[in-house]
């Protein structure tokens, strides 16, 4: 594997699924999740760039699968877990990474921008979980799903009403699907991470507007997607039998 983590998880054996695999975290993601052993289903809406992931991923040895989704489209969900159980098996851990944002102040953003955040970032999660959930319940051996909320779940940030109000609600989600399935194995956490420069946020990031926000966090930098790593594995592992319903901030301080 090329993929350089400085973590030594071991998921042989295990299915992942991460959805919003095309760029930014959900391709790292995908490529630590294969590198510590696990199949892994990679999905997304762009079907060249899952392509040359899956060879990219194969090329190193790894066990994958390539499958559209739409986490929108509720029939898009349904097909896309059959796929993945049909090709890679029954999936141990989901990764709802899939998210976007849209920016402008509250009085102005058309309302069509705030239902696609709402559509993508909170029923796309819900749906995900309770589709992969519904078969880890049935087979009785539980699972890990990790969501990605963000700091946003909690520090209101300038202009991102709807992106905030999206992530506090996956936070509160995640303890609430937490705590329905803890009966049946079914750990339910949330990375909340800080700014990361991803495709999500380059151009705000590069912006004075964004160069002055950076100036105000404690470290004066924002993180790269390796610096997750450590937390997705934590929280994907089997072995983290003992956590569910955490909200895990990997932020480096910036919400400090
Ligand atoms: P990104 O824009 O590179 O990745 C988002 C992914 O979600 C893309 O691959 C996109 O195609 C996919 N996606 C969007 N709508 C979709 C849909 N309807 N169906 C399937 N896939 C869809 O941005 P990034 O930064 O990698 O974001 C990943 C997650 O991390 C998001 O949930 C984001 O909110 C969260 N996050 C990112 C932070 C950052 O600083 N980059 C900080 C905190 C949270």
């Amino acid at each position: 594997m090329t993929i350089d983590t400085d973590f030594d998880t071991d998921l042989s054996g295990q299915v992942a699924l991460v959805t919003g695999t095309t760029s930014g975290l959900g391709k790292r993601f995908a490529r630590v999740l294969a590198a510590k052993g696990a199949k892994v289903a990679i999905t997304g809406r762009r079907a060249e760039r899952l392509e040359e992931l899956k060879k990219e991923l194969e090329e190193d040895g790894a066990t994958v699968a390539a499958i559209a989704l739409d986490v929108t489209d509720e029939q898009s969900i349904a097909d896309c877990v059959k796929k993945a159980e049909a090709q890679l098996g029954p999936i141990n851990i989901l990764v709802n990474n899939a998210g976007v944002s849209t920016e402008g102040f509250a009085v102005d953003i058309p309302i069509e921008d705030f239902d696609i955040v709402m559509n993508t970032n909170v029923r796309g999660v819900f749906l995900m979980a309770r589709e992969v959930a519904r078969g880890m319940i049935e087979r009785g051996e539980g699972g890990q799903i990790v969501n990605v909320a963000s700091i946003a779940a909690t520090e209101p940030l300038p202009a991102l009403t709807a992106y905030c109000t999206s992530k506090a609600a996956v936070a509160m989600m995640t303890r609430q699907l937490a705590r329905e399935w803890a009966r049946h194995g079914v750990n339910v956490n949330a990375i909340c991470p800080g700014f990361i420069v991803t495709e999500l946020n380059q151009h705000f990031l590069e912006s004075p507007a964004g160069q002055k926000h950076i100036a105000h966090y404690p470290k004066r930098r924002v993180g790269e997607e390796r610096d997750l790593d450590g937390a997705l594995l934590l929280l994907a592992s089997p072995k983290s039998r003992f956590i569910t319903g955490t909200l895990l901030v990997v932020d480096d301080g910036q919400s400090l």
